[in-house]
C-alpha cells in the first residue's frame, strides 16, 4: 500500500507530482488547491483488480471519497465501477459515462425519486440497490413496480463485528444504523414474495474505514458465508453476487496497512472457486479511500508566521472548509514544506483562517523556522474524503483541483467565485406572497 509521498517525490529539493513541481502548478491555479496523480489513483486500482484475478469481480470505486467526475472517468475508462449514494453521485456516474451494469447504490436513506433515477440509469438500470432496511425494500419494490421495472437487489447485512477503527467510521456493529441483522435478511428472504418489485440477487456489507487489521474483515467474510448457506435453502432463486465493501485503510502517518494482495487472498479463500461455495458468485468490493487518499494532496501558502516562546503558529491559506479532517475525527495528515528546508526545525501548529480553535492541521509539527509567508506547503493524503467532504464555512470559495497525468496537470474543477457562494441565494422583496395574503 502506498505512502503519502510515493506520488509526490522531491526532484532537485522540490515537491513534484509525475514529473510536474508543485510549485508551476500553484503559480497557475494560486492556492489552496487540491492536486492529484493519475497514477496514484490508478495502481491501486489495478493492483485490486490484479489480486482479484481468477475470480468474476468488479471493483466499483466509492465516489463519496472523491467524487470529481474526472476521477471517475479515468477510473471507469480502467474497469472500475461505481459504489454510490446519492441521486447527486449518480448523476455524477452518468457525466463520467460509467456503465449502468457497473453501478451500485448503497446507503441507509434513498429517497423514491433516487430509486427511480437509478432504475432508469442507461436505460435498463443499475446493477444492484445495496438495500438497507425492510421499508426500504418495501418501497423499491413499489417505485420499482409503477415503472413496470424490476429492481436488482443486494440485502445490506450487518455481520456485527468491531473493526477496530474510529467509532464515527465504524458500520458493522449491531449498534449502527447500517444494514440488516441475520434475522432481518432470513424473514425478508422467507416472504419475499411480498416484494414483486424486486430481484433478490446478493449480499452486500461494509463493516468500516480505514481498516488496518484483517481480522474483522475474516470474522465479517465467516459470517457472510454462513448467511449464504442459510439464504440457499430459502430463497427460490440462487444469489449471484457479494459485495464485500470497502474499507482497507492507507498510511496516513507509519501505519501498517493491509497489502492489497493478502486482502484478495482472504477474498479468494471464502468466495474463489475452491471455496466450496454451491454456486459460483460474482465478487464485488467498495474501495475509496485506499485508492484515492495517497492519490492526492492539498496545497496550500504560507500567510503569517506568528511567533511564540514555546511554539510557532504558521497560518496557511487553507482551511477546516478545505479539508475538514483533522478538525473533525483528530485525523493525521502529514505537512511538509514543498521547496525542501535545511536548518533548525521548531514545534509549529499548522492552522488555517477560519474562526474556530479546531482549524488546526496539526499540532506541535517539528517544521523548518525558516519556512515562512509565500513558502508551499503540502498537506499529504487528502485524495479521499478531502476536497469530498468541503464546504463554504466562513464564505470561504472552494479550491480548485488539478488531476496530474503523463507529466502534464489539468484542472479538473474551478475554484469557486464569490457569485458561486451566493447561487441561489435571493433578497427577500415585496413579490413574494405573505402567510396572511397567501390564503
Ligand atoms: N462502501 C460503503 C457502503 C461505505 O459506506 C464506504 C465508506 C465505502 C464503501 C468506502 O470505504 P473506504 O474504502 O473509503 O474506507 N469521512 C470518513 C470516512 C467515511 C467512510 C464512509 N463510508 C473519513 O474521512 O475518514
Amino acid at each position: 500500500m502506498s505512502r503519502p509521498t510515493d506520488y509526490f517525490p522531491y526532484k532537485n529539493g522540490v515537491m513534484t507530482v509525475d514529473g510536474v513541481s508543485l510549485n508551476a502548478i500553484a503559480e497557475c491555479t494560486g492556492t489552496p488547491v487540491y492536486i492529484y496523480s493519475a497514477r496514484g489513483l490508478l495502481d491501486p486500482l489495478k493492483a485490486l483488480q490484479k489480486g482479484l484475478k481468477g475470480l468474476d469481480h468488479l471493483v466499483c470505486f466509492a465516489v463519496k471519497s472523491s467524487s470529481n467526475v474526472a476521477i471517475l472517468q479515468l477510473l471507469s475508462s480502467h474497469g472500475a465501477g461505481v459504489d454510490l449514494v446519492s441521486g447527486g453521485e449518480l448523476h455524477r456516474a452518468a457525466i463520467a459515462g460509467v456503465p449502468a451494469d457497473k453501478v451500485v447504490f448503497s446507503g441507509v436513506g434513498k429517497t423514491p425519486g433516487e430509486m427511480a433515477r437509478a432504475l432508469d440509469y442507461g436505460g435498463n438500470g443499475i446493477y444492484s440497490f445495496n438495500v438497507e432496511s425492510e421499508p426500504e425494500l418495501r418501497l423499491l419494490s413499489s417505485v420499482a413496480s409503477h415503472m413496470e421495472k424490476t429492481a436488482p437487489v443486494a440485502l445490506r447485512f450487518n455481520p456485527d463485528v468491531d473493526p477496530k477503527t474510529h467509532p464515527y467510521i465504524s458500520t458493522g456493529l449491531k449498534k449502527n444504523k447500517f444494514g440488516l441483522n441475520r434475522a432481518e435478511i432470513l424473514k425478508i428472504a422467507r416472504e419475499v414474495s411480498k416484494y414483486p418489485g424486486v430481484s433478490i440477487r446478493g449480499i452486500s456489507i461494509h463493516i468500516g474505514s480505514q481498516l488496518l487489521s484483517l481480522s474483522p474483515l475474516q470474522d465479517a467474510f465467516k459470517r457472510v458465508r454462513a448467511l449464504l448457506e442459510e439464504l440457499e435453502d430459502i430463497l427460490p432463486t440462487p444469489l449471484r453476487f457479494v459485495d464485500l465493501g470497502g474499507g482497507i485503510g492507507i498510511t496516513y502517518r507509519n501505519e501498517k496497512t493491509i497489502p492489497i494482495p493478502r486482502y484478495c487472498e482472504l477474498i479468494h479463500r471464502y468466495f474463489g472457486p475452491k471455496a466450496g461455495l454451491r454456486h459460483p458468485m460474482k465478487i464485488l468490493i467498495e474501495p475509496g479511500r485506499s485508492i484515492s487518499g495517497n492519490a492526492g494532496i492539498l496545497l496550500s501558502e504560507v500567510l503569517y508566521r506568528k511567533q511564540r516562546k514555546e511554539k510557532d503558529f504558521l497560518i496557511v491559506d487553507a482551511a477546516m472548509n478545505d479539508l475538514i479532517r483533522p478538525s473533525l475525527y483528530g485525523s493525521h495528515h502529514e505537512i511538509v514544506a514543498v521547496s525542501r528546508k535545511t536548518g533548525a526545525r521548531k514545534k509549529t501548529d499548522v492552522v488555517g483562517p477560519v474562526c474556530e480553535t479546531g482549524d488546526c492541521f496539526g499540532s506541535d509539527r517539528p517544521l523548518p523556522r525558516s519556512l515562512d509567508q509565500g513558502d508551499l506547503i503540502a498537506i499529504l493524503s487528502a485524495g479521499a474524503y478531502g476536497f469530498a467532504m468541503s464546504g463554504n464555512y466562513n464564505s470561504r470559495p472552494r479550491p480548485p483541483e488539478v488531476l496530474v497525468a503523463g507529466g502534464n496537470f489539468e484542472i479538473i474543477r474551478e475554484r469557486e467565485t464569490y457569485d458561486d457562494l451566493v447561487r441561489g441565494e435571493v433578497l427577500p422583496d415585496q413579490t413574494c406572497p405573505r402567510p396572511e395574503a397567501a390564503s
